[in-house]
């Protein structure tokens, strides 16, 4: 006979246990460790969940004198019977027949049980996910993603893959990484009559992806709806606490679709986020609520229930000037909308979430429709309390004459873009699509401010640790 290993079981499960068990596996990290009278309390977590479960052991093991000295951080392996607490504290506890030391952790263990700056723990972005904040943060994460894949997918949505490395700048905005094989060293060295592309590994200027957008537009075009939901890289040298230079986007694109679908769309999907948060990640949540921001219930059910303001760029105007505010950027119709404008507009004037449509074209890029007012595409984007946009998207440009003339007025190359005006020749029709920031919508959902503290490694300006 064969006798199998005993599988370990994630300690989420068994604190949602209904019966006692007479034999249980865990392995994990210790948390804390006290003795009181011949015994030693454990809390072990296993990273499946916020809380430890705690674990008895009493003097009679024969390893109790090594147990005796287990430290914060340590890795154990612990075989023993599930039964009733009788602590307040929690209704299942552990009582241990073997402890087996996988790894003492030493006393300098940075994580020791007491609370941590965030910025203290972003120089040890390694180890914070050790932490309960983090843990929780990235265990949302986690359920998050799954919940993107689950909307589009009960849509009929097909998953594409968009390439990462690129010969195009979607966004038109020149914040590119670019990519190479050549010795820079070398070539600095040696030249001063600009660099040989064709010499490069791609034999042309290559970067990374700002947007997996005119892809996707080429897969809709073919398949209906589809959405791709991947790393993109912009080199923008903003500082700030919303922005990164990797950062994880999700875009659907729908072929005969127009704006107003498309907000709607946007609007449905940031709902099923937040109510997907609400109902699967709520112990998680209540950290963040409690420790975080004890806003967060209120904002999260006012985006639940809520109906989203949907305005032009032309009330929002209208709107800002009225409102009597000192802004920082002055306020007239052709001007961007600057991020103090759209968190007024969102926290303070409407107090819940905003689409703003209908953009003048000359602040958005080329792919954008150009409305029949000559002036205006019709771009959206969304607005969220804390977060400012958080969405931003469009209807493309489905003419080609358009597209062409608008191409050449923002001075884009017509021959890097002619498999991409080949979708405008072969049966265009109107399509529409988005993006939304996936760190921004983590910030969103846990009350978290910076987005170096929802992505585990964060890249930004002078920032490529581990
Ligand atoms: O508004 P953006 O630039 O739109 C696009 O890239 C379109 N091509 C998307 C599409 O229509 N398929 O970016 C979309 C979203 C923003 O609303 C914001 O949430 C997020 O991506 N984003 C960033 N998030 C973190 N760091 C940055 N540097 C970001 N830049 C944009
Ligand atoms: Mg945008």
């Amino acid at each position: 006979m064969v006798l199998l290993p005993m599988l370990r079981t994630k300690i989420k499960q068994l604190l949602r246990a209904e019966a006692p068990c007479s034999q249980v596996l865990i392995k994990g990290w210790v948390k804390t460790r006290r003795d009181s009278k011949g015994f030693s309390f454990i809390e072990l977590n296993d990273g499946s969940c916020l809380p430890n479960i705690q674990v008895i052991v009493d003097q009679t093991l024969d390893n109790y004198p090594q147990i005796a000295k287990i430290t914060t951080g340590s890795a154990l392996s612990i075989q023993g019977r599930l039964i009733e607490s009788k602590g307040q504290e929690q209704k299942w506890e552990i009582q241990a027949t073997a402890v087996d030391i996988i790894q003492l952790a030493p006393e300098n263990y940075p994580l020791q049980k007491k609370r941590h700056s965030d910025e203290f723990l972003r120089t040890i972005a390694h180890l914070r996910p050790r932490t309960n904040k983090y843990g929780a943060a990235f265990r949302i994460r986690a359920a998050l993603s799954w919940a993107v894949h689950h909307f589009f997918q009960e849509r009929g949505f097909l998953y594409v893959h968009t390439p990462i490395l690129t010969g195009s700048d979607c966004e038109g905005a020149g914040e590119l990484f670019q990519v190479t094989t050549l010795d820079l060293a070398s070539l600095c060295a040696s030249s001063t009559q600009g660099v040989d592309y064709t010499k490069d590994f791609f034999g042309k200027m290559a970067n990374l992806t700002v947007s997996g957008q005119l892809s996707a537009e080429m897969l809709a075009l073919a398949l209906g709806d589809v959405y791709t939901f991947g790393p993109t890289f912009r080199a923008e040298n903003s500082n700030t606490s919303r922005h990164a230079a990797e950062f994880w986007m999700v875009e659907p694109e729908m072929a005969f679709c127009d704006l107003t679908d498309n907000m709607a769309l946007a609007e449905s999907f940031l709902k099923y986020l937040v109510e997907y948060a609400l109902a699967h990640c709520a112990e998680d949540l209540a950290l963040f609520s409690r420790f975080v921001d004890k806003q967060l219930p209120f904002t999260l059910e006012k985006i639940r229930s809520a109906e989203f303001i949907k305005i032009s760029y032309q009330e929002a105007i209208e709107i800002l000037i009225g409102s009597g505010m000192a802004f920082e950027f002055p306020v007239a119709f052709g001007n961007d909308l600057q991020s103090e404008h759209e968190r007024y507009l969102t926290e303070q004037y409407f107090q819940k979430p905003v689409i703003i449509y209908n953009y003048p074209q000359n602040s958005k890029p080329f792919y954008m429709r150009l409305n029949d007012d000559g002036q205006t595409v019709a771009a959206m984007d969304m607005l969220v309390p804390g977060i400012g946009e958080i969405i931003g998207g469009s209807q493309r440009e489905e003419r080609l004459e358009i597209l062409t003339a608008r191409m050449d007025q923002a001075g884009l190359p017509r021959e890097k873009y002619e498999w991409y005006l080949d979708s405008r020749r072969y049966g265009s029709v109107p399509h529409s699509g988005f993006g939304l920031g996936f760190e921004r919508l983590i910030m969103l959902i846990t009350g978290i401010s910076n987005i170096r503290d929802v992505i585990p490694f964060p890249r930004t300006p002078k920032n490529i640790e581990f």
